[in-house]
């Protein structure tokens, strides 16, 4: 019963619907109009392949956006943005944007329409401290939608201006669980997101897709998994079907802006789900496999593997929690920290089907962390995936986690993160 529930609810279901249930109530979400004639404005216009912006997450060669919430971050002068999307954007993609660290903002962007985004209005603009230059960000809530970036613009006689990137970067490798599904803002209220942002002074990317397997087989309708597919640049969706049809470009990470320090995977549910039909063997093999290729790709970085949650269910006069591939996991952690392993490193790259061995003995990468007694069964909402509270739960419980084993301090002291989590009780005398 339980499983049958999952089942329906990990698919390749819904895009964006709109509606957000905040203690039952609908929340409101009248979020600006900001479309503008551009003819009506005086501005310089850049290119989207212009060196001064800086694309964050998977971004392809015609500028299209990837994944769940990716990103793009650039510096301006003048008080004016706005930018012009191209026709590969979904119609009504909801974006959050900001200037420094100021509340994200969210609107609907449209295929072909001009944005104004900032403006002298735009709380902060005029400010010139503690930002200068002062950056602009937008992030893709969902992640079955995307944008085609076509031109960005500030005001005539203004100049975007390159940011350079944080000195750290975490990747995030998953499912609808780290795509945000089901959460108030998607992608933007994630437990990843919430881990990459929440750091502070890090980039963050987060290659998931709903309903993905490691395994590289169809599961809820993603035709490969992410031992497959975490070598492409475009994901699994229909939208990727129609832009690339069978010919996605390859990731190019060699050009990638950053090299992950840490990358994270949280990847299984859809594999132990008995819909898709993936056996154990299988499991492990994949997901060794996706560690291998991490390895490869980036021989410096720290591989954290997720405790998988299944969810939980009424049990006598309580509840209990489900689990999947918990001892797999610890005996595939178990094996990259074996000298079988460290002596003599194989590395894999599903784009080429190849493993190769590396010539040098390789240092332990690979960590377990254990989601046990983070989340409880109110923290898993009707659709089987973590609450905006059960993400924030898992994000701050990361978050400590890599402080103590990799002394990543905790250094984003005030800018929002989660947005519309101010919920309090505001009555003194009941
Ligand atoms: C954004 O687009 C969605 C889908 O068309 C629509 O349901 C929603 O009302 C739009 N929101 C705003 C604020 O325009
Ligand atoms: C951007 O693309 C245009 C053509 O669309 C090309 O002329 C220009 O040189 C490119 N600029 C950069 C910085 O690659
Ligand atoms: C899984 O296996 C069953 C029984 O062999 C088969 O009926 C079903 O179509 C398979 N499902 C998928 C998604 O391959
Ligand atoms: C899920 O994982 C458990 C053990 O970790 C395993 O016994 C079970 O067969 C798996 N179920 C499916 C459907 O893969």
């Amino acid at each position: 019963m339980f499983f049958s529930k999952l089942s329906y609810t990990l698919g390749l279901c819904c895009l964006a619907a709109g509606t957000i249930l905040q203690n039952g109530q609908v929340r409101t979400t009248n979020y600006p109009d900001i479309k503008i004639d551009v003819a009506s404005y005086r501005f310089r216009t850049y290119d989207a392949n212009a060196t001064e912006i800086s694309y964050k997450g998977r971004w392809d060669s015609k500028k299209v956006s990837w994944w769940s919430a990716p990103g793009l971050v650039f510096g301006f002068t003048g008080d004016t943005v706005a930018i012009t999307f191209g026709d590969l954007t979904t119609d009504t993609t909801l974006v959050g944007y900001r200037i420094g660290g100021m509340d994200w903002s969210f609107t609907n962007v449209s295929a072909g329409a001009t944005h104004l985004f900032v403006s002298s209005a735009t709380p902060g603009v005029h400010e010139t401290w503690p930002f200068n230059p002062l950056p602009f960000e937008l992030r893709v809530t969902n992640w079955a939608y995307g944008v085609q970036i076509a031109q960005v613009h500030v005001a005539e006689g203004e100049s975007l201006v390159r940011i350079p990137p944080h000195q750290r970067t975490i990747e995030f490798i998953g499912d609808s669980l780290s795509a945000g599904m089901y959460t108030s803002f998607e992608g933007l209220s994630s437990f990843a997101y919430g881990v990459g942002a929440g750091l502070g002074d890090t980039e963050y990317y987060v290659t998931a897709y709903p309903g993905i397997c490691v395994s590289d087989q169809n599961c809820w309708g993603n035709p490969r998994g992410q031992a497959h597919q975490w070598f492409y640049t475009s994901d699994t969706s229909w939208r990727a079907s129609t832009i690339w049809g069978d010919a996605p470009e390859p990731w190019d990470f060699e050009r990638q802006e950053t090299t992950p320090d840490i990358v994270v995977i949280n990847l299984g549910t859809n594999d132990n789900n008995s819909a898709n039909n993936v056996s154990t063997a299988t499991y492990v093999d994949a997901y060794t496999k996706l560690i291998q290729g991490i390895h490869g790709k980036y021989p410096k970085a720290q591989v954290i593997v997720m405790q998988l949650w299944m969810g939980f269910y009424a049990s006598g006069n309580s509840y209990a929690q489900n689990q999947g591939y918990e001892q797999e996991l610890k005996d595939i952690v178990a094996y990259f920290n074996s000298d079988e392993y460290l002596s003599a490193p194989l590395v894999w790259d599903g784009a080429t089907n190849t493993t190769t061995k590396l010539d040098a003995p390789s240092e332990p990468f690979v960590s377990y962390f254990s989601t046990r007694g983070i989340m409880q069964h109110n923290d898993i909402g009707p659709a089987w995936h973590p609450t905006d509270v059960g993400a924030i739960k898992v994000a701050s419980h990361l978050s400590q986690f890599i402080k103590l084993t990799f002394g990543w301090e905790l250094v984003a002291t005030g800018p929002e993160i989660f947005h519309e989590t101010l919920y309090w009780n505001d009555e003194q005398n009941y």
